[in-house]
């Protein structure tokens, strides 16, 4: 082993992880970072990055068409960005179903159709996981 190899070995790992927090998931020890991209990607179900994007802030799904009382209205069902939203809004997401108690004006149709067909799906993460998601989208560039 060359010595500029035993350098590298060496010092990289203190270089690259020197300011993030070191989990345990099973006997390993990956950074918070790595673990919250495994779980925004594999989170026991149909991982985030479908609906809101690679880099989270947010895609649309599909277009489509929807009769409504007899007017027409164009819809987007869009998975919002989840960048900006505040950690009570990320935990109580992942694993609840939607607010039962949320109005929508007349003129939200597409909105009020899209709520509550319910399409994001409900996860069933402990908190160190939703805390490692969080983690991970916050920082994500
Ligand atoms: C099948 C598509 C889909 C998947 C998969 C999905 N989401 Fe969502 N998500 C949505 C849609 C659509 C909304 C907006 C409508 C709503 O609130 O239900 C949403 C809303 C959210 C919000 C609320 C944003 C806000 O500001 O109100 C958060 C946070 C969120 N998702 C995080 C996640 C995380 C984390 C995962 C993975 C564990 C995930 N989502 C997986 C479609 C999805």
């Amino acid at each position: 082993m060359s010595r500029r190899f035993i350098y590298l070995f060496l010092i990289t790992p203190f270089f690259l992880f020197a300011n993030e927090p070191m989990v345990k998931v099973d006997n390993t020890f990956i950074t918070k970072y790595e673990y919250g991209k495994m779980l925004y990607t594999n989170p026991r179900g149909i991982g985030c990055n479908t609906c809101h994007g690679n880099d989270a802030k947010g895609k649309k799904i599909v277009s489509f068409t929807h009769t409504y009382r007899k007017k027409q209205y164009e819809c987007d069902l869009v998975a919002p960005s989840i960048k900006e939203a505040d950690y009570k809004v990320f935990s109580k997401k992942i694993n609840s179903k939607r607010n039962p108690s949320k109005k929508f004006p007349k003129e939200q149709v597409c909105e009020k159709l899209i709520y509550y067909a319910n399409v994001m799906p409900t996860y069933f993460l402990v908190e160190e996981e939703i805390a490692a998601i969080y983690y991970y989208v916050k920082n994500l560039k």
